[in-house]
Protein backbone atom coordinates (compact mmCIF):
# COMPACT_ATOMS: atom_id res chain seq x y z
CA UNK A 1 0.00 0.00 0.00
CA UNK A 2 0.91 3.83 0.79
CA UNK A 3 -0.35 5.66 -2.44
CA UNK A 4 1.86 8.20 -3.85
CA UNK A 5 -0.07 9.78 -6.19
CA UNK A 6 -2.43 12.99 -5.79
CA UNK A 7 -5.29 10.24 -5.39
CA UNK A 8 -7.76 13.23 -5.10
CA UNK A 9 -7.71 14.41 -8.87
CA UNK A 10 -8.62 10.31 -9.67
CA UNK A 11 -11.03 9.97 -6.95
CA UNK A 12 -13.06 12.95 -8.35
CA UNK A 13 -13.28 12.06 -11.69
CA UNK A 14 -14.35 8.49 -10.47
CA UNK A 15 -17.06 10.16 -8.78
CA UNK A 16 -17.92 12.36 -11.95
CA UNK A 17 -18.35 9.39 -14.03
CA UNK A 18 -20.31 7.08 -11.29
CA UNK A 19 -22.65 10.10 -10.30
CA UNK A 20 -23.37 10.59 -14.43
CA UNK A 21 -23.98 7.06 -14.70
CA UNK A 22 -26.39 6.82 -11.87
CA UNK A 23 -27.92 10.00 -11.79
CA UNK A 24 -28.55 10.82 -15.90
CA UNK A 25 -27.71 14.25 -14.78
CA UNK A 26 -24.87 16.01 -16.21
CA UNK A 27 -25.36 19.78 -13.46
CA UNK A 28 -25.50 16.41 -10.33
CA UNK A 29 -21.99 15.34 -12.06
CA UNK A 30 -20.33 18.13 -11.65
CA UNK A 31 -21.61 19.69 -8.84
CA UNK A 32 -20.87 17.14 -6.42
CA UNK A 33 -16.95 17.06 -6.93
CA UNK A 34 -16.87 20.46 -7.42
CA UNK A 35 -18.55 20.95 -3.68
CA UNK A 36 -16.38 18.44 -2.05
CA UNK A 37 -13.23 20.35 -3.97
CA UNK A 38 -14.67 23.57 -2.55
CA UNK A 39 -15.02 22.32 0.99
CA UNK A 40 -12.23 20.79 1.01
CA UNK A 41 -10.19 24.09 0.21
CA UNK A 42 -12.44 25.89 2.39
CA UNK A 43 -11.78 23.59 5.16
CA UNK A 44 -7.83 23.24 4.68
CA UNK A 45 -5.37 24.88 7.32
CA UNK A 46 -2.12 25.78 5.72
CA UNK A 47 0.78 24.33 7.17
CA UNK A 48 3.36 26.17 9.17
CA UNK A 49 6.10 28.05 7.78
CA UNK A 50 8.46 25.83 5.97
CA UNK A 51 11.29 27.08 8.16
CA UNK A 52 9.92 26.36 11.23
CA UNK A 53 8.82 22.70 10.04
CA UNK A 54 12.69 22.66 9.14
CA UNK A 55 14.12 23.18 12.13
CA UNK A 56 11.69 21.13 14.17
CA UNK A 57 12.37 17.75 11.87
CA UNK A 58 16.15 18.63 11.41
CA UNK A 59 17.49 20.97 14.13
CA UNK A 60 20.98 20.36 13.28
CA UNK A 61 20.63 20.57 9.78
CA UNK A 62 21.03 17.16 8.67
CA UNK A 63 19.14 13.62 10.16
CA UNK A 64 18.14 13.81 13.44
CA UNK A 65 17.92 10.97 15.80
CA UNK A 66 14.82 10.87 18.09
CA UNK A 67 14.77 9.04 21.08
CA UNK A 68 11.38 6.31 20.73
CA UNK A 69 10.19 7.39 24.51
CA UNK A 70 12.96 8.66 25.32
CA UNK A 71 15.01 5.78 24.28
CA UNK A 72 12.90 3.04 25.91
CA UNK A 73 16.00 0.06 25.53
CA UNK A 74 18.38 2.68 27.09
CA UNK A 75 16.14 3.72 29.77
CA UNK A 76 12.38 3.49 31.92
CA UNK A 77 10.14 4.80 28.80
CA UNK A 78 8.48 8.25 29.12
CA UNK A 79 10.94 9.06 32.20
CA UNK A 80 12.96 12.20 32.71
CA UNK A 81 15.69 9.88 33.39
CA UNK A 82 15.03 8.65 29.39
CA UNK A 83 15.14 12.41 28.63
CA UNK A 84 18.44 13.51 30.32
CA UNK A 85 19.71 9.43 29.24
CA UNK A 86 19.18 10.90 25.36
CA UNK A 87 20.68 13.88 25.76
CA UNK A 88 23.68 11.72 27.00
CA UNK A 89 23.50 9.59 24.20
CA UNK A 90 23.41 12.33 21.44
CA UNK A 91 19.81 12.30 20.46
CA UNK A 92 18.55 15.48 18.67
CA UNK A 93 15.16 14.98 20.34
CA UNK A 94 12.34 12.66 22.15
CA UNK A 95 9.22 11.14 21.15
CA UNK A 96 7.07 11.19 24.52
CA UNK A 97 3.84 10.18 25.23
CA UNK A 98 0.67 11.94 26.14
CA UNK A 99 -1.58 10.42 28.65
CA UNK A 100 -4.10 11.74 31.42
CA UNK A 101 -4.73 10.67 34.93
CA UNK A 102 -8.53 10.16 35.98
CA UNK A 103 -7.71 13.91 37.62
CA UNK A 104 -7.18 15.66 34.47
CA UNK A 105 -3.25 15.85 35.01
CA UNK A 106 -1.27 15.20 31.39
CA UNK A 107 1.77 13.10 32.08
CA UNK A 108 4.06 10.99 30.17
CA UNK A 109 3.06 7.26 29.48
CA UNK A 110 2.22 5.14 27.08
CA UNK A 111 -0.35 2.27 27.56
CA UNK A 112 -3.58 3.71 29.32
CA UNK A 113 -2.51 1.28 32.21
CA UNK A 114 0.21 1.58 34.52
CA UNK A 115 1.22 -2.20 34.85
CA UNK A 116 3.59 -2.16 31.97
CA UNK A 117 6.21 -0.08 32.75
CA UNK A 118 5.62 0.64 36.76
CA UNK A 119 4.90 -1.19 39.92
CA UNK A 120 1.92 -0.46 40.33
CA UNK A 121 -1.91 -1.45 38.74
CA UNK A 122 -4.75 -0.64 37.42
CA UNK A 123 -6.17 1.84 34.43
CA UNK A 124 -5.33 5.49 34.49
CA UNK A 125 -8.78 6.82 34.32
CA UNK A 126 -9.07 5.53 37.79
CA UNK A 127 -5.98 6.62 39.43
CA UNK A 128 -5.31 9.94 40.44
CA UNK A 129 -2.20 11.93 39.96
CA UNK A 130 -1.32 11.81 43.38
CA UNK A 131 -1.73 7.94 43.14
CA UNK A 132 0.04 7.57 39.89
CA UNK A 133 3.21 9.52 41.57
CA UNK A 134 3.44 6.91 43.84
CA UNK A 135 4.74 4.41 41.50
CA UNK A 136 7.98 3.55 40.53
CA UNK A 137 8.90 4.15 37.26
CA UNK A 138 11.88 1.94 36.59
CA UNK A 139 10.55 -0.78 38.33
CA UNK A 140 10.22 -2.86 35.19
CA UNK A 141 12.94 -1.95 33.04
CA UNK A 142 16.12 -4.10 32.10
CA UNK A 143 18.33 -1.02 33.64
CA UNK A 144 16.29 -0.58 36.90
CA UNK A 145 19.09 -0.80 39.34
CA UNK A 146 20.42 2.57 36.88
CA UNK A 147 17.58 4.76 37.05
CA UNK A 148 16.37 3.92 40.86
CA UNK A 149 14.25 7.08 41.74
CA UNK A 150 11.77 7.64 38.68
CA UNK A 151 8.54 8.35 38.49
CA UNK A 152 5.27 8.77 35.87
CA UNK A 153 6.51 12.80 35.36
CA UNK A 154 3.82 15.83 34.23
CA UNK A 155 4.25 16.36 30.71
CA UNK A 156 5.68 20.06 31.93
CA UNK A 157 8.35 18.56 33.71
CA UNK A 158 9.14 16.44 30.39
CA UNK A 159 8.88 19.76 28.53
CA UNK A 160 11.12 21.54 30.98
CA UNK A 161 13.71 18.57 30.68
CA UNK A 162 14.00 18.52 27.11
CA UNK A 163 14.27 21.98 26.83
CA UNK A 164 16.70 22.07 29.34
CA UNK A 165 19.16 19.56 27.06
CA UNK A 166 18.11 21.49 23.94
CA UNK A 167 16.28 18.43 22.84
CA UNK A 168 13.62 18.31 20.16
CA UNK A 169 10.08 17.12 21.43
CA UNK A 170 7.87 15.08 19.59
CA UNK A 171 4.51 14.93 21.05
CA UNK A 172 2.50 11.47 20.59
CA UNK A 173 -1.40 11.66 21.13
CA UNK A 174 -3.16 8.91 21.50
CA UNK A 175 -6.58 10.01 22.08
CA UNK A 176 -8.32 12.23 24.39
CA UNK A 177 -7.94 14.76 21.57
CA UNK A 178 -9.54 18.03 23.34
CA UNK A 179 -8.26 17.41 26.45
CA UNK A 180 -4.65 17.09 25.10
CA UNK A 181 -5.59 19.68 22.22
CA UNK A 182 -6.21 22.43 25.68
CA UNK A 183 -2.72 21.04 27.24
CA UNK A 184 -0.72 21.34 24.61
CA UNK A 185 -2.06 24.82 23.71
CA UNK A 186 -0.93 25.97 27.28
CA UNK A 187 2.02 24.60 26.94
CA UNK A 188 2.79 26.40 23.31
CA UNK A 189 1.56 29.95 25.29
CA UNK A 190 4.02 29.48 28.29
CA UNK A 191 6.91 28.15 26.24
CA UNK A 192 6.97 29.87 22.77
CA UNK A 193 9.99 28.35 21.74
CA UNK A 194 8.22 25.28 21.28
CA UNK A 195 6.69 26.30 18.12
CA UNK A 196 10.29 25.86 16.83
CA UNK A 197 11.46 22.83 18.80
CA UNK A 198 8.38 20.47 18.92
CA UNK A 199 5.96 18.54 16.92
CA UNK A 200 2.69 17.37 17.53
CA UNK A 201 2.34 13.54 16.30
CA UNK A 202 -0.90 11.59 15.99
CA UNK A 203 -2.36 8.15 14.50
CA UNK A 204 -5.32 10.55 14.67
CA UNK A 205 -6.30 12.94 12.13
CA UNK A 206 -8.86 14.63 13.87
CA UNK A 207 -6.44 15.24 16.63
CA UNK A 208 -3.72 17.04 14.56
CA UNK A 209 -6.45 18.77 12.91
CA UNK A 210 -7.65 20.39 15.88
CA UNK A 211 -4.52 21.20 17.43
CA UNK A 212 -3.67 23.06 13.96
CA UNK A 213 -7.21 24.74 14.28
CA UNK A 214 -6.06 25.58 18.10
CA UNK A 215 -3.14 27.18 16.68
CA UNK A 216 -1.75 27.47 13.41
CA UNK A 217 1.89 27.87 14.17
CA UNK A 218 2.39 24.45 15.64
CA UNK A 219 4.07 22.17 13.77
CA UNK A 220 2.49 18.80 13.43
CA UNK A 221 3.16 15.00 11.81
CA UNK A 222 0.32 12.47 10.65
CA UNK A 223 1.81 8.86 12.54
CA UNK A 224 0.57 5.72 10.14
CA UNK A 225 1.41 2.05 10.05
CA UNK A 226 -0.31 1.18 7.15
CA UNK A 227 -2.49 -1.94 7.81
CA UNK A 228 -2.66 -0.94 11.56
CA UNK A 229 -6.65 -1.51 11.79
CA UNK A 230 -6.42 -4.89 10.36
CA UNK A 231 -3.19 -5.83 11.42
CA UNK A 232 -0.89 -6.22 14.64
CA UNK A 233 2.53 -4.64 13.76
CA UNK A 234 4.41 -8.14 14.08
CA UNK A 235 1.64 -9.19 10.90
CA UNK A 236 -0.24 -11.05 12.98
CA UNK A 237 -4.59 -10.57 12.68
CA UNK A 238 -6.10 -8.20 15.03
CA UNK A 239 -9.46 -10.03 14.60
CA UNK A 240 -10.40 -13.76 14.64
CA UNK A 241 -13.56 -13.45 12.48
CA UNK A 242 -13.33 -13.71 8.83
CA UNK A 243 -15.89 -10.60 8.05
CA UNK A 244 -14.40 -8.29 10.73
CA UNK A 245 -11.18 -9.15 9.63
CA UNK A 246 -11.84 -8.34 5.86
CA UNK A 247 -13.80 -5.15 7.39
CA UNK A 248 -10.94 -3.19 8.33
CA UNK A 249 -8.72 -4.64 5.69
CA UNK A 250 -11.12 -1.73 4.26
CA UNK A 251 -11.12 0.08 6.46
CA UNK A 252 -7.19 0.12 6.45
CA UNK A 253 -7.16 0.94 2.59
CA UNK A 254 -9.74 3.86 2.96
CA UNK A 255 -7.84 5.50 5.42
CA UNK A 256 -4.52 4.90 3.71
CA UNK A 257 -6.09 6.42 0.74
CA UNK A 258 -7.42 9.13 2.72
CA UNK A 259 -4.32 10.27 4.40
CA UNK A 260 -2.33 10.59 1.40
CA UNK A 261 -4.33 12.27 -0.88
CA UNK A 262 -7.03 14.98 1.01
CA UNK A 263 -6.27 14.42 4.92
CA UNK A 264 -2.48 16.07 5.02
CA UNK A 265 -3.79 19.22 3.15
CA UNK A 266 -6.59 19.17 5.42
CA UNK A 267 -4.50 19.27 8.35
CA UNK A 268 -1.16 21.12 7.05
CA UNK A 269 0.67 18.61 8.67
CA UNK A 270 4.55 18.89 8.19
CA UNK A 271 5.43 15.25 8.49
CA UNK A 272 4.44 11.82 8.10
CA UNK A 273 6.15 9.75 10.92
CA UNK A 274 5.90 5.75 9.13
CA UNK A 275 6.28 2.64 10.16
CA UNK A 276 10.10 2.25 8.58
CA UNK A 277 9.37 -1.02 6.41
CA UNK A 278 6.97 0.70 4.39
CA UNK A 279 9.48 3.84 3.71
CA UNK A 280 11.13 3.97 0.19
CA UNK A 281 13.03 6.59 -1.79
CA UNK A 282 10.54 7.12 -3.98
CA UNK A 283 8.04 8.03 -1.14
CA UNK A 284 10.28 10.23 0.43
CA UNK A 285 11.34 11.95 -2.84
CA UNK A 286 7.60 12.29 -3.71
CA UNK A 287 6.62 14.10 -0.40
CA UNK A 288 9.61 15.90 -0.03
CA UNK A 289 8.78 17.45 -3.44
CA UNK A 290 5.15 18.62 -1.61
CA UNK A 291 7.11 20.02 1.72
CA UNK A 292 6.65 17.00 3.72
CA UNK A 293 9.26 15.18 5.67
CA UNK A 294 9.02 11.88 6.26
CA UNK A 295 10.12 10.22 9.83
CA UNK A 296 10.55 6.49 9.95
CA UNK A 297 10.04 4.42 13.03
CA UNK A 298 11.05 2.48 14.88
CA UNK A 299 14.47 1.87 13.20
CA UNK A 300 16.61 -0.08 15.60
CA UNK A 301 19.74 -1.70 13.93
CA UNK A 302 22.89 -0.38 12.41
CA UNK A 303 22.25 -1.32 9.07
CA UNK A 304 18.98 0.09 8.98
CA UNK A 305 20.18 3.69 11.05
CA UNK A 306 22.91 4.34 8.33
CA UNK A 307 20.01 3.50 5.03
CA UNK A 308 17.77 6.09 6.58
CA UNK A 309 20.64 8.31 7.73
CA UNK A 310 22.57 8.05 4.68
CA UNK A 311 20.63 7.03 2.02
CA UNK A 312 16.75 8.39 2.68
CA UNK A 313 18.60 11.35 4.91
CA UNK A 314 15.76 11.73 6.89
CA UNK A 315 15.57 11.79 10.78
CA UNK A 316 14.30 8.86 11.88
CA UNK A 317 12.83 7.35 15.58
CA UNK A 318 14.44 4.83 17.18
CA UNK A 319 14.47 2.99 20.86
CA UNK A 320 18.40 2.98 21.41
CA UNK A 321 21.04 5.33 20.69
CA UNK A 322 23.57 3.08 22.24
CA UNK A 323 22.92 -0.35 20.44
CA UNK A 324 21.08 -2.83 18.14
CA UNK A 325 17.34 -3.51 19.85
CA UNK A 326 14.36 -5.48 18.76
CA UNK A 327 11.56 -3.66 16.57
CA UNK A 328 8.56 -1.53 18.56
CA UNK A 329 5.36 -1.13 17.06
C1 LIG B 1 12.10 1.15 41.92
O1 LIG B 1 12.23 -0.19 41.56
C2 LIG B 1 13.58 -0.61 41.36
C3 LIG B 1 13.53 -2.07 40.87
O2 LIG B 1 12.77 -2.87 41.72
C4 LIG B 1 14.38 -0.45 42.63
O3 LIG B 1 15.74 -0.78 42.38
C5 LIG B 1 14.28 1.01 43.10
O4 LIG B 1 14.94 1.16 44.33
C6 LIG B 1 12.84 1.42 43.23
N1 LIG B 1 12.79 2.83 43.56
C7 LIG B 1 12.13 3.31 44.58
C8 LIG B 1 12.19 4.79 44.78
O5 LIG B 1 11.49 2.58 45.33
C1 LIG C 1 21.54 24.64 24.55
O1 LIG C 1 21.66 25.63 23.56
C2 LIG C 1 22.11 26.89 24.06
C3 LIG C 1 22.02 27.91 22.95
O2 LIG C 1 22.41 27.36 21.72
C4 LIG C 1 23.52 26.71 24.62
O3 LIG C 1 23.99 27.93 25.15
C5 LIG C 1 23.48 25.66 25.74
O4 LIG C 1 24.79 25.41 26.22
C6 LIG C 1 22.87 24.36 25.23
N1 LIG C 1 22.70 23.46 26.38
C7 LIG C 1 22.96 22.16 26.31
C8 LIG C 1 22.70 21.38 27.55
O5 LIG C 1 23.38 21.62 25.31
Amino acid sequence: MLCHGDGLLSFLTALLVVVLALSRSPALACLLPAGLYVALHLLSLEPPAARSAQRVLQPRGTAARVAHRGGAHDAPENTLGAIRQAAENGAAGVEVDVEFTADGVAILMHDDTVERTTDGSGRLCDLTFDEVRKLNASAKHRLRSKFPGEKVPTLREGVVESMRHNLTIYFDVKGHADQAVDALKQLYLEFPQLYDSSIVCSFMPDVVYKMRRADRKVVTALTHRPWHLSHLGDGTRRFRSFWKHYFYVGMDIILDWSLHSFLWRLCGNSAFLIQKNFVSQDYVSHWSSKGIHVVPWTVNTFAEKSYVENVLECSYITDSLVEDCDPHY
